[in-house]
């Protein structure tokens, strides 16, 4: 099978074939998700949330980020690899955004870096445009700003914000980003930013009126029980299967029944 390239995604948006996009932050998963044909990974900074068990995404360091980025890419063989730029990798200045995306091109094997933010890091993405990297967008709720923001809840519902969103996805195009993330805004709205542009825009919590969807995969198959936002789908509960397989692991040995007479030598 053909890769998947920034330019592929931008057809499939122009042919109206939809996007499907998860994250992974490990070898073995990032094999079963490229294997049944899910069109980008995203080895998203929600590894800080979901495999280092912080309560947000800020901890998360570059160094961190490049180890499962180049865990996922040691598995995929189709899927376009996107890498989020941690909190506090682009912030400072674009020299340093530039210098972080390099390390994370160089040093993982990536195939695109994501950024939270749009006019405030417009250098920034210029930057690292110019220096032959391709860049996703991410507006909307952009986890890394979360104690600006307060709460998790929905943004952009008010005008001003929905004005100033539409606007940066406008820029962040006109920029030269190859799609932009929108995360948990509202479907009317994610709709009408999908039609103002020609770059896909990727939903979470955004509405079937954009050009895919990502959802981050321990939520979709349901390895945890506790985080239940509106907008996610359990394609699978894996906490009770594994959680399940683990316990009668725990009894037999306890038994005596594993191993049995096949199972040595
Ligand atoms: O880190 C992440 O998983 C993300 C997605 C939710 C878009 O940025
Ligand atoms: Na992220």
């Amino acid at each position: 099978y053909k890769r998947i390239t920034t330019q592929s995604l931008i057809e499939m948006k122009h042919n109206g074939e939809k996007i499907s996009m998860l994250t992974a932050y490990d070898f073995t998963m990032a094999k079963m998700v490229d294997t049944a044909g899910v069109d980008v990974i995203l080895v998203g900074d929600s590894a800080s949330n979901v495999m280092a068990g912080h309560e947000t995404t800020l901890p998360i360091t570059l160094d961190q980020m490049i180890y499962h980025a180049s865990s996922v890419v040691r598995a995929v063989g189709r899927a376009l690899v996107v890498v989020d730029l941690p909190f506090g990798s682009y912030q400072s200045d674009p020299k340093e955004a530039l210098r972080s995306a390099i390390r994370v091109m160089k040093e993982s094997g990536g195939h695109a870096v994501k950024i939270e933010g749009g006019s405030e890091i417009k250098e920034s993405i210029k930057r690292i445009l110019n220096a032959g990297v391709p860049v996703m967008g991410h507006l909307g709720l952009t986890p890394q700003s979360i104690y600006k923001f307060g709460t998790y809840t929905v943004r952009a519902k008010e005008e001003a914000e929905a004005q100033k969103l539409m606007e940066d996805a406008q820029l962040l195009e006109k920029l030269g980003c190859f799609a932009i993330v929108l995360e948990k805004i509202p479907a009317k709205l994610a709709e009408q930013v999908a039609k103002s542009v020609n770059i896909p825009i990727i939903g979470i919590g955004a509405g079937g009126g954009v050009d895919g969807q990502v959802l981050v995969i321990h939520d979709m198959l349901g390895m945890n029980n506790e985080f239940s936002p509106r907008f996610l789908r359990r394609y699978a509960n894996l906490w009770e299967i594994m959680t399940g397989a683990l316990a009668n692991y725990h009894d037999d040995v306890k038994k005596g029944d594993f191993p049995n007479e096949k199972e040595q030598y």
